[in-house]
């Protein structure tokens, strides 16, 4: 195993010190230190952080494999800093079962670039009917522990108890896409003054408030651990900010995007603007930073959602809905949060790493932890090409945008995975 030094280079804005990474960990810290034999990596000017850890990324396969894959999904979040990612279960076939959850695990541990959990369907197909394989999928060699539908709503309250009375056996924790559907039908972008003014079918901010409100009440009866994916509105964020105060056992994610965008860019007609939920407003975008930084939203997770270009580039109506995210979130948090490292490696790293049960991963770099770890660049400054994102699809929302912060290196349990901003494999 190749052993790294990485000399003069500030873990998590602290003074510059070396690190030396050997056998998978972090063998030592400190000023000055020689180790014969080792790769020399330049930590001049870097921030080292724990490896971050997605907790929303979809990898398209199986199923669609033009769109993205395990491994060129893997490789663009190594390249964004990430050491893990938890994969969504709406695949072709979905992953509800043992055999589909295996596949996702066996595929990422053959690309060898970021350690790839899958999640699993909380229902069979997606459907909203029938529970799936919950018990099989956790027994099962990829350990699930995070149950989703995302892309669809649990809306069946019934089901939605059973799914959060079941994962309790085993620490388990249900990810809602929070979406009344009968409160979205037809929606294509946020229900407010610019819905109205372009003709649009709007989804109206209360869609995504009246399920959390109602899963956290859910979550607090029966005594389970609910997460809420990718809260898009201040109303939301009041939900939770109760529930929490209440101790409920609840988390929330936001995603980069619904951080710096707003409803606005619907203007444009670009479907690369239209997601699930969708961009709300500069009101929601400003309660959602607030709440990120306090604490009361938990993580940043990227709903990475590529897409292959006849499902985006078409008509807004008929266009799916998502955008990539894991080769520039770190950058968009970096923009929103500023160079808060503790408070970044806390919502993009070891909060997402306990949520999801991955305790090699979200360790500050400090010795005896486990060597998950990223490099930034905080000065540099960099224009996105779509094109050169390693993602197989194109559908960023920050092509041609100048965004802070490079990710110069990321180390998977001691090995590069990239190294001077290029993927190793
Ligand atoms: O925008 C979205 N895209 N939201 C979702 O919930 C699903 C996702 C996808 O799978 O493309
Ligand atoms: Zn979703």
């Amino acid at each position: 195993m190749t052993a790294y030094l990485i000399t003069n280079v500030s873990v998590l804005g602290a003074t510059p010190t070396d690190l030396l990474i050997r056998e998978g960990v972090v063998a030592e810290t400190g000023v000055g230190l020689t180790a014969p034999g080792a790769v020399t990596v330049d930590g001049t000017g870097l921030v080292a952080l724990p490896g971050l850890v997605d907790l929303h990324t979809h990898l398209r396969e199986p199923g669609r494999e033009d769109a993205e894959t395990v491994e060129t999904g893997s490789r663009a979040a190594a390249l964004g800093g990430y050491t893990a990612v938890c994969a969504m279960a709406n695949t072709s076939p979905v992953a509800d079962t043992a055999g589909v959850v295996e596949q996702v695990w066996r595929l990422g541990r053959e690309a060898g670039l970021v350690d790839v959990q899958p999640i699993g369907a909380v229902t069979v197909g997606l459907a909203g009917e029938r529970l799936a394989e919950l018990g099989a999928m956790a027994d099962s060699a990829a350990r699930v522990r995070i149950f989703s539908d995302d892309g669809h709503c649990v809306a069946d309250p019934r089901l939605m108890r059973r799914a959060l009375e079941y994962v309790k056996a085993f620490d388990g924790i249900v990810a809602q896409h929070a979406e009344e559907p009968r409160l979205t039908e037809g929606a294509q972008m946020h229900e407010g003054e610019i819905s109205t003014r372009l003709g649009l079918t709007g989804w109206p901010a209360v869609a995504e408030e009246a399920i959390i409100a109602r899963d956290v009440l859910l979550a607090e009866h029966v005594g389970s651990r609910l997460h809420i994916c990718h809260v898009s509105t201040a109303g939301s964020v009041d939900v939770l900010r109760q529930a929490k105060a209440r101790g409920v056992q609840v988390t929330a994610e936001v995603t980069p995007h619904h951080l710096l965008l707003t409803d606005e860019k619907a203007v444009t007609y670009d479907p690369v603007y239209k997601v699930n939920p969708p961009l709300r407003t500069a009101a929601d975008v400003a309660a959602l930073r607030t709440a990120l930084a306090e604490g009361v939203v938990d993580i940043v997770a990227t709903d990475h959602a590529p897409h292959a270009v006849e499902d985006k580039e078409c008509e807004w109506a008929y266009a799916r809905p998502g955008m990539l995210g894991l080769e520039t979130a770190l950058s968009i948090t970096l923009d929103v949060l500023g160079p808060r490292w503790d408070l970044i490696a806390e919502r993009m790293s070891r909060t997402p790493a306990r949520i999801a049960g991955l305790t090699e991963h979200g360790h500050d770099p400090a010795p005896g932890a486990p060597a998950n770890l990223t490099l930034v660049d905080p000065a540099a400054r960099r224009v996105i090409e779509p094109t050169e994102l390693a993602s197989r699809s194109r559908n960023t929302p920050y092509a041609r945008m100048t965004l802070p912060g490079r990710i110069v290196a990321t180390f998977l349990r001691g090995e590069a995975t990239v190294l001077d901003g290029k993927a190793v494999k």
